[in-house]
């Protein structure tokens, strides 16, 4: 029990093997998963009443799992009012209590772990080790960003000559507008905010379509928390609507954005030709995420980390494995051990601890991945084809595919989902294949299996790629560990969970004082 007398998540995580751990929170998640969950814009404080559109479970589709109410024009326009009126005073605040704020913020979420957990697998469709995955990382960035602030945000004293001082400071922006996506919308929601947040900035957010629920309970924890309410707002609804009416608009200062790389680029577009003030925009976005495996490799550890780094959140993480690389004298080995490893793969309901792959996010993104699977089984060899239980017909389910292709060229854009490709490569195309990997102009996550430490030096040293991971899964970068975030086509940096995230949202300025 913690100070406010509620069974907090354990700070080490959640051990699925142990009952007495488990079954108290499958009955918490279970007390959850029957409220009426709603979503609003919360402005000021407020949420409108209404009835709202309805959130369908991505794992059975006749479940609701509450409803949201879309912002409007004049919500869009009220948040920015409050927004634009309370930064300066928010920013003056001691960074201290900027930061004590994320700190309370990471134990209210602790303190409500099942209801979110309920949230994260019911409307986001995670199966619980991603759910708890996810809640124990959006706890670590506000930790993180807590910490960081607190050392970053002191004045730092430059040299200079005797009878003069001279500090650089960094300060809060103005209004900040972040940006989020579905696939994590706890974490990379909480982790935006909490980082606008900490460095001085008011903070208008806009979740993605399909999670506004999760994006409403981590706002009310962040208020609860002790963020203004003038400061701190939520707008719910499409990317034209809200999303673009806050670019366009020059009170704002900054926009952290994770999305699409088209998104990415109509942001950044939009911020370049409105005037005002040039501002900072950070955007992580798509990947074309490649695993290379030498003939020097472990076959079974090379099984274990594809199928992780490809099926594990049905592949729809922006880090997941796309497109595997085998040498020609490994591939026949690996390729019969992954069908082997794939068709143990359970899909299911997420709540349930036997479930492997959920559901994608939607019917959409399932009308998506189907077109491409039947694309590439008229155009590619299709080494396995997973079959989906009679318990997935009421869901937007994908049973994970794996199809052998010639080349890059056959893919022309990110597949985001449980759908693997992989092209093989001689011992003498190493180079020929890593300029392949580079000429997509994608740059985000790389793993390498091998055991040469030559060959693992070189490609590390060569690759223009954000994240590389040698002999090991390639997902599920930790906050202050593995600081993660792309470079071309993937994002501007700076790297989210890392000491010099917090800087692109602040300014620098600098105090020269004649003593
Ligand atoms: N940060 C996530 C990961 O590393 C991807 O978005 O898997």
């Amino acid at each position: 029990k913690d100070l406010y007398g509620a069974e907090r998540l354990n700070s080490q995580g959640v051990d699925l093997s142990d009952p007495l751990l488990v079954g108290p929170l499958l009955s918490g998640m279970a007390a959850s998963w029957s409220k009426p969950w709603t979503g609003g814009p919360i402005v000021g404080g407020h949420t409108p009443a209404g009835t709202g559109r309805p959130i369908v479970d991505p794992a059975n589709n006749s479940r609701v799992v509450g409803h949201v109410v879309e912002a409007t024009a004049e919500d869009v326009e009220r948040a920015l009012t409050l927004a634009s009126a309370a930064h300066h005073a928010w920013a003056a605040r001691p960074v201290t209590e900027r930061a004590d704020c994320l700190t309370r913020a990471a134990d209210l979420m602790e303190r409500d772990h099942h209801s979110l957990l309920a949230l994260l697998t019911r409307e986001a469709g995670k199966v619980l080790p991603d759910a708890i995955a996810e809640l124990r990382e959006a706890v670590d960035f506000c930790r993180y960003y807590a910490t960081r602030a607190c050392a970053d945000f002191q004045p730092m004293v430059m040299p200079g000559p005797t009878g003069e001082r001279n500090e650089l400071r960094l300060t809060g922006r103005g209004v900040f507008v972040c940006i989020s996506p579905w696939n994590f919308p706890l974490a990379i929601f909480a982790g935006q905010v909490a980082a606008a947040l900490v460095a001085g900035n008011a903070v208008i957010a806009k979740p993605a379509e399909q999670t506004p629920l999760i994006a409403a309970a981590a706002v009310k924890l962040l208020l609860e928390a002790g963020v203004p309410p003038e400061v701190l707002h939520l707008l719910p609804g499409d990317g034209a609507t809200v999303g673009g009416k806050l670019v366009c608009d020059r009170r704002v200062a900054g926009v952290a954005f994770t999305g699409s790389t088209e998104t990415a680029h109509i942001i950044n577009k939009t911020l370049a030709t409105r005037g005002g003030p040039i501002v900072p925009f950070i955007a992580e976005t798509g990947g074309q995420n490649a695993m290379l495996v030498d003939n020097s490799a472990l076959p079974e550890q090379v099984v274990d980390d594809v199928l992780t780094s490809a099926f594990r959140s049905a592949g729809q993480r922006c880090s997941a494995l796309r497109v595997l690389f085998l040498q020609d004298g490994i591939a026949p080995k690996v390729i019969e051990m992954l069908k082997g490893a794939a068709a143990e793969l359970r899909l299911g309901d997420p709540a349930l601890l036997s479930t492997d792959v959920g559901p994608v996010i939607d019917g959409e993104a399932l009308a998506v991945l189907r077109q491409h699977v039947e694309r590439m089984k008229r155009e590619a060899v299709t080494l396995f084809e997973g079959q989906l239980p009679y318990s997935c017909a009421q869901g937007s389910f994908l049973a994970p595919h794996a199809f052998e292709i010639d080349s890059l060229a056959q893919l022309p854009r990110e597949v985001f989902g449980p759908v693997l490709h992989v092209i093989r490569f001689k011992g003498d195309q190493l180079d020929a294949t890593l300029d392949a990997i580079e000429a997509t102009g994608y740059g985000l996550t790389l793993g390498v299996h091998t055991r040469i430490d030559r060959t693992a030096r070189k490609i590390a040293e060569r690759m223009p790629v954000g994240n590389i991971y040698i002999n090991r899964n390639m997902i599920g970068a930790v906050v202050g560990v593995q600081p993660f975030g792309g470079e071309g086509l993937s994002g501007t940096g700076p790297k989210a969970g890392g000491p010099r995230y917090l800087a692109r949202f602040a300014a620098e300025r600098t105090l020269t004082i004649n003593t």
